[in-house]
């Protein structure tokens, strides 16, 4: 087997990265007038500045001739096209075709998919439309006003980031919740908030099978039962988003009331599909489908745009030259809008579940690193949190900076103020502060000498951190989709450069396998248990030292 770290222009881009290595990123700006210019484009709405990163338009032409050499060309065809790319799991990746409003057909097995695509979305729109206008209503005549999505993983971070994002564009009088977790807190402490009579459960499930999900919508419906609801009421009151028709119907929900989508979306993918209901349902179908024209520019972009003009492959390959060649082990997204308090969490599924990955397509082990870990918080909120690493911890720590130039709620000087924190920090993580710079500002301000001395190298910044920075004018509909889109096309990207398969998830198996072994031997309160001595020393002693507890607990 040879990999693409055997290649030649791997081997080029390794010598390029030590003859850069005492190179400081800032010294690149000294000598090229016009190094942002060359190292920043626009698409879909979005400006891209990647030219705070240690490159130059040799590594730019080499990471190029890298995706060559990967066919990342060949590849987004074969995605575009609907083959299989998805080989471990036998599916096609068309999450694309939910967003394409050029008439495009796509096809899978040969069948053409755009009918149904188009079916769905006039059925969701329509089911949109009843519920605004109360042609819709709850069982006692009520608006349903509120809505409880229950879904996990991709069924719940794209729609929650999605709300969260556009709240500008929320329906008046609408309330959005959201249950992921199977911890019965979070399912209780949103009950405590709802009318049974005004309320909408969208059950939100792929495969219908997930635990967490229906372990929280069986809760939700005996809880809608015991506080007004009938069963003749479910049908108003409970939806389902799946693939899984039979599923769907053996937990009792009317597979009248299911809106479909197919296996070739990827869970996390899926919020273009009918997965989005909340999100129309929060801000309405023109908005939702906005973001989804958002999405399909961005697309259409990343289709035909050239190699060294293509935002995604450009972003895709930064991080790749970040990641393998400059061995940064973390990425960073930092998006300066307190609306994408939840893009981290997002992309933290999206990315390191695609791209977390230590396999070649063929099963023989990789003999480079794949996807970084992938955090982020809000700025200016993380400036006073982890930032303190990002700038001078022991690991180099990669970043993308994320801001709209204009506010939507420009309340006083508050977005003047944001934006001048989203400019320092990735300034300061590039040009950092020198040992001599650090006493000279200390004696200024009155330390004497000895004692500046002494606190030099705390207040030393070694600078030279690379970060990326996206800006959009407004974060509309159409900007969010083009974001989101971005973000998945470069994880695309990556994942043809390291020849592995992005779109299975087989590293979250085991742990839902052993939870279920272990479910019937954790004590229900009040409960005694014989010792267990099945698993391992430590799990053992975990189980035991629970169940003595709640056996021991007042039940
Ligand atoms: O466990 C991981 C996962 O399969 C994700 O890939 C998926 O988004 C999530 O669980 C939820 O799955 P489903 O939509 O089938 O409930």
């Amino acid at each position: 087997m040879t990999f693409i770290s055997d290649s030649a222009v791997w081997k080029r881009l390794t010598a390029q990265a030590q003859a850069l290595k005492s190179v400081p990123i800032k010294r690149l700006f000294d000598e090229d007038a016009n190094r942002t210019e060359q190292l920043s484009l626009e698409a879909a709405g979005l400006y891209l500045d990647y030219s705070k990163n240690k490159i130059t338009d040799e590594v730019i032409e080499d990471l190029i001739a890298l995706a060559v050499e990967a066919d990342l060309e060949g590849a987004k065809k074969r995605m575009f096209t609907g083959d299989k790319v998805n080989v471990t799991e036998d599916r096609a990746v068309l999450h694309v075709a939910l967003r394409d409003f050029a008439a495009r057909h796509y096809h899978v097995d040969g069948e053409d998919v755009s009918a149904p695509i188009a079916h769905e979305r006039e059925k969701m729109n329509a089911f949109v439309a009843d519920i605004h206008s109360g042609a819709r209503k709850g069982y006692s005549g009520q608006t349903l006003d509120t809505v409880v999505n229950i879904g996990i993983g991709g069924s719940d971070l794209g729609p929650q980031m999605a709300v969260m994002a556009l709240a500008p564009y929320w329906v008046e009088g609408r309330r959005s919740f959201f249950v992921s977790n199977v911890d019965g807190h979070h399912l209780a402490s949103v009950l405590k908030e709802l009318d049974p009579a005004r309320t909408l459960f969208v059950i939100a499930s792929k495969t219908f099978t997930t635990q967490e999900t229906m372990t929280n919508a069986a809760s939700a419906r005996a809880w809608f039962l015991e506080n007004g609801g009938s069963e003749g009421d479910i049908a108003k009151h409970f939806i389902a988003l799946s693939t899984n028709q039979q599923a769907v119907a053996d937990f009792g929900i009317d597979t009248d009331n299911m809106f479909r989508f197919w296996d070739w979306v990827g869970g996390r993918y899926s919020m273009w599909s009918v997965i989005g209901m909340s999100i129309a349902l929060q801000v309405g179908a023109d908005n939702f489908e906005k973001m989804l024209r958002g999405a399909h520019a961005m697309d259409e972009h990343f289709r035909t745009a050239p190699l060294r003009e293509n935002m995604p492959a450009l972003f895709a390959l930064v991080g790749v030259w970040n990641r393998n060649f400059q061995n940064i082990p973390a990425h960073a997204v930092l998006p300066y809008d307190q609306r994408l308090l939840r893009f981290a969490a997002y992309l933290q599924q999206a990315d390191m579940e695609s791209n977390g990955k230590r396999v070649a397509l063929d099963g023989s082990a990789l003999p480079y690193e794949t996807g970084p870990v992938i955090f982020g918080e809000p700025g200016t909120n993380g400036q006073h949190a982890f930032y303190q690493l990002l700038h001078q911890g022991s690991d180099i720590v990669s970043s993308d900076f994320i801001a709209a130039a204009i506010s939507d709620d420009p309340l006083s000087d508050h977005h003047e103020k944001l934006l001048a924190n989203f400019l320092a920090q990735p300034e300061a993580l590039m040009i950092g502060k020198t040992r001599d710079e650090a006493v000279s500002e200390m004696v200024a301000a009155g330390a004497p000498a000895a004692r500046a001395e002494s606190l030099a190298a705390h207040r030393t910044f070694p600078g030279d951190r690379p970060s990326n920075a996206i800006l959009t004018e407004r974060l509309t509909p159409e900007a969010f989709g083009a974001l989101v889109a971005l973000y998945e096309h470069k994880i695309f990207c990556q994942g043809i450069i390291w020849g592995i398969n992005s779109f299975d998830q087989w590293g979250v198996e085991l742990g839902k396998v052993l939870a279920k072994k272990i479910l019937p031997d954790i004590a229900r309160l009040g409960e005694e248990k014989d010792p267990i001595d099945s698993h391992d020393g430590s799990t053992n002693g975990l189980m035991n030292w629970i169940n003595r507890a709640r056996g021991e607990a007042d039940a």
